[in-house]
């Protein structure tokens, strides 16, 4: 099967179509300053539609926020490209340039579709934190790598 996109780290001249596809960017200004450092820091990927390359379809970010530890704080692929294999590219990608020996991530107890994808591509549960989301468990996940 052909891929549905290439990924590739993000540019400055990124950020505006991230902000438009990511929906809690557009509102939460938070989101907008956490994407435009990471961009900054060389921590953040894009995913380019394979057919068109000036096209995003999602972005992922690889840094050390979680106790010093290789984590992926977010990975998001834009509603309409959901479900063709974008979010899997863009944790590969992630995954290819973590050097550590683990790569931690974590997600909403009620994220099922991240759950699962987590799942598919090998990562396992690493405990749980309450009181972030109100009745609603931020899982840890890792993936343990030779
Ligand atoms: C989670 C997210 C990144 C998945 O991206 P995606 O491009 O749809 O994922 P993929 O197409 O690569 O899916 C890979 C696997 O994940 C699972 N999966 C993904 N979406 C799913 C859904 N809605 N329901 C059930 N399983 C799902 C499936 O096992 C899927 O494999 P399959 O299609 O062969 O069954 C996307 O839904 C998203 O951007 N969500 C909003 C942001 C978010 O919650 N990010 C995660 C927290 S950081």
């Amino acid at each position: 099967m052909t891929s549905t996109s290439n990924v590739r780290p993000a540019l400055s001249s990124d950020l505006d179509m991230l902000l438009e596809l990511d929906a809690i960017a557009r509102r939460e200004p938070r989101r907008r300053e956490f994407l435009a450092q990471a961009i900054a820091a060389g921590q953040c990927w894009v995913a380019e539609d394979a057919r068109d390359s000036s096209v995003l379809l999602g972005y992922g970010v690889l840094d050390d926020s979680f106790f010093g530890q290789a984590f992926i704080p977010l990975i998001v692929v834009r509603d309409l490209a959901r479900r063709r294999g974008v979010g899997s590219d863009i944790l590969r990608a992630l995954e290819s340039q973590c050097t550590a020996a683990k790569l931690f991530t974590s997600t909403n107890a009620s994220n099922e579709p991240m759950r699962r994808l987590l799942a598919k591509l090998g990562f396992m549960g690493s405990g749980h934190v309450e009181n972030l989301d109100e009745d609603d468990p931020e899982l840890i996940f890792v993936k343990l790598r030779s």
